[in-house]
């Protein structure tokens, strides 16, 4: 186990980032900046041990501060679109939301938690695991939230090949909260193409219905007999160009999907949920977690010609699958739908929140 800190870049209004690297005695070797939280690179054996970097990312501070995509970013305080930026809450209405998506707020809004440095409060290796946690206080009236919310994200990568991120919150007047890490995973290696030949299984029930703005309508519909069923392995390509509505909206796979009995299982156990393997490089990714859903991203609007990634790699399309561990997108909307998760973080809770990238070779 093997912890080391850099210095990464400068940001625009002056803030010195750094760059922490944690490596376990497998060689597996993740690196984190406290911009964002981002996870920059993620170093993981394939079958003949041959190490590769799986994570889809930029070459520099400046990148990552002025590309959208959120690239390996921690996200909040809302994952996802709140339509026309306006949601109501205990009887308010909240409608100064930052619109970044068409008419929509996505992600959290401008600044929110992926474009800002975060606080470092420990980064330390034992025999078992090496840590990073890092905090961010988000402001009463922050991107048009309530609330003062204190975030806390603890990264942990330890001898099983696990990276986890465990995500916990508090605050001081009701808010809407859903944290995630948007990672961009090619187990192929960053630089290796296509993900529809990735076989993908989720142990998921159903989905949230979406419209051409990719703003839920309300419906939530079970995957039963849909492209949408991943509950057995197989590749993302097979049903990727059925003639099947939520797809073409999409342009693909861009879906919450949530997990079989999320109702009883969400802040439970962490549990597996999903699975992502590369046949070629035998890389497998399993995704642990208690959170009851899943943003399943083809990135299917990664074409940014402005922003080449690491090593001058263009962007592409379908180059990437995130598995977005969540709330279920749609939930600030349709408060009080019980198809839909409470979204409502209030005083005196702890949103507590974990999930597990585990990778292995066969
Ligand atoms: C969303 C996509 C969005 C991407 C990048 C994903 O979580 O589902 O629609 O384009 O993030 O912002």
């Amino acid at each position: 186990m093997h912890i080391h800190q850099q210095f990464y870049g400068v940001t625009l209004n002056g803030t010195t980032a750094s760059l922490f690297t944690m490596k376990n005695d497998n060689g597996v070797t993740v690196s984190i900046t406290d911009f964002g939280g981002t996870v920059v690179s993620l170093i993981a054996p394939d079958r003949n041990g041959k190490m590769l970097d799986v994570v889809l990312g930029y070459d520099s501070l400046r990148d990552y501060e002025t590309a959208d995509g959120y690239l390996g970013a921690l996200v909040g305080r809302v994952a996802n679109r709140i339509a026309g930026g306006r949601f109501e809450l205990d009887g308010e209405v909240y409608d100064k939301l930052y619109i970044n998506d068409g008419e929509n707020h996505l992600h959290g809004g401008k600044v929110s938690m992926s474009y800002v440095v975060w606080g470092v409060k420990e980064f330390a290796v034992d025999d078992k695991a090496c840590r990073l946690v890092l905090t961010y206080r988000s402001p009463d009236g922050d991107e048009g939230y309530p609330g003062n919310l204190d975030v806390t994200v603890t990264y942990t990568l330890d001898n099983t090949n696990s990276l986890s991120i465990r995500y916990e919150a508090v605050t001081d007047k009701a808010t809407p909260l859903n944290l995630t890490n948007h990672a961009y995973f090619n187990l192929g290696g960053y630089a290796s193409g296509s993900i529809l030949g990735h076989e993908l299984c989720l142990d998921a029930e159903s989905f949230v219905v979406t419209d051409g703005a990719l703003i839920p309508t309300g419906e939530v519909r079970p995957v039963d007999g849909t492209p949408m069923d991943f509950r057995a392995p197989k590749a993302i390509g097979r049903d990727f160009f059925a003639d099947y509505e939520p797809l073409r909206l999409a342009g693909g796979y861009d879906h919450c999907l949530n997990f079989t009995d999320w109702r009883n299982t969400a802040g439970g156990e962490v549990i597996l949920r999903g699975v992502l393997y590369e046949p070629v490089s035998g890389r497998r990714m399993e995704v642990l977690t208690n959170q009851p859903c899943v943003q399943f991203y083809s990135a299917n609007f990664l074409k940014n010609p402005l922003f080449p990634l690491k090593g001058g790699l263009q962007q592409r399309t379908q180059t990437a699958v995130c598995l977005e561990t969540q709330n279920m997108s749609g939930s600030v909307q349709h408060q009080g739908n019980p198809d839909f998760t409470d979204c409502v973080l209030r005083p005196g809770e702890v949103y507590d929140y974990t999930t597990v990238y585990r990778f292995s070779a066969d």
